[in-house]
């Protein structure tokens, strides 16, 4: 139960085995947006539960779990609405094209000119948008072209914010509440209090990447 593997078999408790059998302590519990670790009974069971009654529960169909599931959440976050999505990065694909379409039907910015802000150093997946953001070269080097009207600001910058979300074309300003595979970094004190301020002084949509943080932003 020393040394280390990046492969893996099984898991059981707090003990994960790789492919060669070799049994370790499993200090990573999966990692990232999906660190609830392997084979929790409640999620394990849940995930049963559900695949034994209904399997297939698109949006397309009300089902008995949806309203529920909507009731719950929306009370939890304090919104009126919400959006179920299956990965991270697709909430972040919806996210930008809700923030288009706001853009152009409710700021009144010309067609096909919606620009959407986002910090440098972010990771939202691999899709086309989410690399045609990326300051990373690793992400989005060789995948060109990119999204047009995706601009990049310095992370925890404020001045550097006003001055992009000045511009009337801006439809949003996407911003992990701490960045994750950025290397864990947390803004200043106030910082996403600011961001709040601003977007609403230029009326200019805030959308919170907490597909890592969970509920955590520090507001
Ligand atoms: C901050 C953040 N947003 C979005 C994603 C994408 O999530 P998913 O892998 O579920 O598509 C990740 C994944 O690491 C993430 O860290």
């Amino acid at each position: 139960m020393s040394g280390y593997s990046n492969t893996a078999s099984h898991y059981h408790g707090v003990f994960v085995w790789d492919v060669e059998g070799n049994k370790y302590f499993d200090f990573l519990s999966a990692y990232s947006a999906v660190n609830q670790g392997h084979c929790h009974p409640r999620i394990i069971n849940a995930l049963k539960d559900q695949a034994d009654r209904l399997t297939l529960v698109s949006r397309a169909f009300y089902s008995d779990q949806l309203g529920k599931y909507e009731k719950f959440m929306t009370n939890l976050l304090g919104y009126d609405r919400l959006l179920p999505m299956n990965t991270g990065v697709e909430g972040g694909e919806s996210a930008c094209k809700i923030a288009r379409k706001w853009g152009y039907d409710i700021k009144g910015i010309p067609k096909d000119q919606a620009k959407i802000i986002f910090a440098e150093g972010n990771f939202w997946g691999r899709t086309l948008s989410a690399v045609s953001s990326s300051s990373d070269p690793t992400c989005f080097q060789g995948f060109g072209p990119y999204m047009p009207c995706f601009e990049l600001v310095p992370y925890n910058d404020i001045p550097a914010l006003e001055k992009k979300l000045k511009d009337p074309t801006v439809a949003a300003f996407m911003v992990e509440p701490i960045q994750g595979e950025a290397g864990v970094i947390i803004p200043d004190d106030g910082y996403l209090k600011k961001v709040r301020e601003l977007c609403t002084k230029y009326n200019v949509l805030w959308i919170a990447d907490e597909v890592q943080t969970g509920l955590g932003e520090n507001t």
